[in-house]
């Protein structure tokens, strides 16, 4: 008797609109796997509740997405390296007994620049805007990739600050010597590539990067994905930015990168992109 497809899922709330399900899809046709992943709605108070019971239904691993990437940290029994410095768990293994805790989203963002995109990380110049969750997560991937500096602004300098002292104290000395921290108006240096982490785009607002910052930056990245440019994006045009991207390729990074972590086999991801960027486009309301 054929054997039962291996179950897995992304929990959120809300999850309604994820896109995870069409792309892991994707991954496990193009790769022969025999498996399903679903969507997950926790209630806003039982994440650990709905994790167990989709463990006791035989689940074997699960995308983890707002609100409860920091709970899915705490609920694991193991953490990845870049989960511990990240403090944010978005894929959880079921291993026996044990739940081992990644996060793959600033695995994810260096992928795309890198391969996708293709700009080399190695000796960039990276300016992060943002301290929240968002930023923090990506910012061992990209010293492991390679990177010269990285500063990180934000609109309250102390919350980066804070954020350059905590994962400076975690990080080897050289690592922590490539971080740099503070308001927008500290800006200062050439910069190649931008990177906006902050959630002003939810206000339709792109955050205040001053117009000398932008002399340099040969990538303008914004981490959140849309049919239409995101103010930030539609900033970056304004200041004759040579390259503009969303967030949609690192959406699609980490999910393979979740998915190797699950299957051992890694998909490719630029039919994947292709095919969600003609979803989007076509999603897109006619002016
Ligand atoms: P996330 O987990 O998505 O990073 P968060 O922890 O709420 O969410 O962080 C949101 C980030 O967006 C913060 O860096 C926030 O700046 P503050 O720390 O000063 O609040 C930033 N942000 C939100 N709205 C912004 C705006 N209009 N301009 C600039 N930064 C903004």
């Amino acid at each position: 008797m054929a054997s039962k497809p291996a179950r897995y899922a992304v929990v959120g709330n809300p999850i309604a609109h994820s896109r995870s399900p069409a792309i892991h899809a994707q991954f496990a046709a193009q790769t022969d796997q025999d498996m399903v992943y679903d969507r997950l709605l926790a209630p806003l108070d039982g994440f650990v509740a709905t994790v167990s019971a989709f463990r006791a239904e035989g689940g074997r691993g699960l995308n983890v997405t707002l609100p409860f990437k920091t709970e899915a940290f705490r609920l694991a029994d193991s953490l990845s390296p870049r989960a511990a410095l990240a403090g944010a768990v978005n894929t959880l293994v079921f291993d026996g007994d044990r739940v081992l805790g990644d996060n793959t989203d600033g695995a994810g963002l260096v992928d795309d620049i890198e391969h996708r995109i293709r700009l080399p990380l190695a000796g960039a110049r990276v300016l992060l805007l943002g301290a929240g969750g968002a930023a923090r997560g990506v910012v061992q991937p990209f010293l492991a990739a390679g990177i010269e500096h990285l500063m990180i602004v934000n609109r309250t300098a102390d919350r980066a600050h804070e954020l350059v002292r905590d994962l400076g104290a975690r990080l080897p000395a050289a690592d922590a010597a490539r971080l740099s921290a503070g308001g927008f108006d500290a800006i200062a240096g050439s910069v190649h590539i931008l990177v906006n982490a902050t959630s002003a785009g939810l206000a339709d607002a792109s955050p205040p990067v001053p117009a000398g910052a932008w002399s340099d930056v040969r990538l303008a990245l914004d981490m959140v994905y849309a049919a239409q440019p995101t103010a930030f994006m539609r900033a970056a045009a304004e200041a004759g930015c040579p390259r503009i991207e969303d967030g949609l390729g690192m959406l699609v990074s980490q999910a393979a990168e979740s998915f190797a972590l699950w299957r051992g086999v890694r998909p490719a991801t630029l039919p994947v992109y292709a095919m969600l960027r003609e979803q989007l486009a076509a999603a897109r309301p006619s002016a």
